[in-house]
Order: C-alpha cells, then sequence, then structure tokens
C-alpha cells in the first residue's frame, strides 16, 4: 500500500480522501439520501442539509484529520459523491485504537463498494497510522453492516444496551473489533 490514500472500488467508484472543496457533492448526497440513511443515523437538524452547514461540518472534519484524530473518504462516482468512510476518536497511547463509520447511496447499495472501502481503510489504519485496532459498532438488526464488517475480518465482541442515540432514541448496538498488530503503541 506504501503510503497510498486512495483506490479504486469495484465499478470504478474512486475512494479518496475528504478534500476541501467537497461540501457542494456532500449536500447532495445527503440530501438525495436522507431516508435511505434516516434508520441509523442521529437525527440530524435542518442546517445539516444547507451548504453552511456541510461546510462548517467538512470545516469541522478537515480540521480533526490535521490534528490526527479523524481519517475520513469519500465514494466519488464521476462528479458525485456515493458514499463516505470514516475512522473516528483516534486515541494514541495505550489504547491506539479508532472508531470506523460509513454510509453507501442507496443507489449503489449492493455492489461491494463498502466492503471494498473497509477493506482499504483496516489496511490503511494498520499500515499508514499504525494503529492496533479498530471498533464498530452497528444496530442489532442492521444485518448488512454486520455482513461489510465479517468481509473485512471484524468479530464481535458484545453488545451495548443504549449505546448510541440513533433516529432518536437510545438504542443497543453490537460491537465488533479488529486487531491489527501487536506494535507497541504510538
Ligand atoms: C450497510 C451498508 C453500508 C452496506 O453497504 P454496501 O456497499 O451495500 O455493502 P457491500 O455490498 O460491500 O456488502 C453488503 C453485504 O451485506 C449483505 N446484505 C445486504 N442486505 C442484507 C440483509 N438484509 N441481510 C443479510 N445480509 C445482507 C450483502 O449480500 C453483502 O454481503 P455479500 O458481499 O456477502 O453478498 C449500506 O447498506 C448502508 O449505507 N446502509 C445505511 C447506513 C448504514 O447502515 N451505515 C452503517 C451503520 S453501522
Amino acid at each position: 500500500m506504501a503510503n497510498d490514500d486512495h483506490t479504486i472500488l469495484p465499478g470504478g467508484i474512486l475512494l479518496r480522501p475528504l478534500a476541501g472543496g467537497d461540501a457542494p457533492a456532500l449536500l447532495d448526497a445527503y440530501v438525495r439520501n436522507r431516508s435511505h440513511l434516516q434508520p441509523f443515523e442521529p437525527v440530524r437538524t435542518e442546517e445539516f442539509y444547507t451548504l453552511a452547514g456541510q461546510r462548517e461540518r467538512l470545516a469541522n472534519q478537515l480540521a480533526a484529520q490535521e490534528a490526527g484524530a479523524l481519517f475520513g473518504w469519500v465514494f466519488v462516482d464521476e462528479e458525485r459523491i456515493v458514499g463516505t468512510i470514516t475512522l473516528t476518536h483516534v486515541a494514541r497511547g495505550p489504547l491506539n485504537s479508532a472508531n470506523l463509520g460509513y454510509w453507501v447511496d442507496g443507489d449503489y447499495a449492493g455492489r461491494g463498494l463498502t466492503g471494498a472501502a473497509a477493506a482499504f481503510v483496516v489496511r490503511y489504519a494498520d499500515e499508514v497510522l499504525g494503529l492496533h485496532r479498530v471498533e464498530a459498532g452497528t444496530l442489532l438488526d442492521n444485518l448488512a453492516s454486520q455482513r461489510v464488517l465479517a468481509k473485512a475480518g471484524f468479530t464481535e465482541f458484545g453488545v451495548a444496551p443504549r449505546m448510541l442515540h440513533i433516529n432518536g432514541a437510545w438504542r443497543d448496538h453490537r460491537l465488533f473489533q479488529i486487531i491489527l498488530n501487536d506494535l507497541p503503541p504510538r
């Protein structure tokens, strides 16, 4: 992988890092996928569905990326953003771990895009970031997401009751992790 930060997913979709000019395409993607994503996401404000809201969110994410606390990628089909995958809560020291989150445009689901993206990001977390572990959580009945994690080598380690506020309520989550290596903490 060397230090490659991008790859080609099935069907020629580009996976590349989040970039400064992405707010309009992200807005378009979230507006198109509002009802598709609603069951799986926190309740979004109306501001979220504006260009100003997306510019602010992107600026915060890029600042966190600059600080090494977050690493985000977008799935791109020509000019269109059709998904994202993000490592958040990057913690160094004895934890040396991060959380993985993702979604794909409803019209692009079931084509193996997220499975391939998760495999790439896990490898990036290991070989480029030198993390020890990546964690992910899914709603109990999100079988597609659980399958994505299984394909990328994650194993389930428990259920966290009422862990995250998703679609208007505190919801139980299945927790998954992948151990990447046993290098010393950094
Ligand atoms: C979950 C999600 C990211 C999967 O993305 P995707 O690009 O379709 O994933 P892939 O095509 O790589 O893999 C999906 C796998 O789930 C399987 N799958 C899909 N629906 C399923 C279901 N209802 N039950 C069991 N398996 C299912 C597919 O067959 C596929 O497995 P396979 O490759 O062995 O055939 C996408 O459905 C999505 O964005 N959902 C809404 C947001 C979300 O759930 N985000 C994750 C929150 S934890």
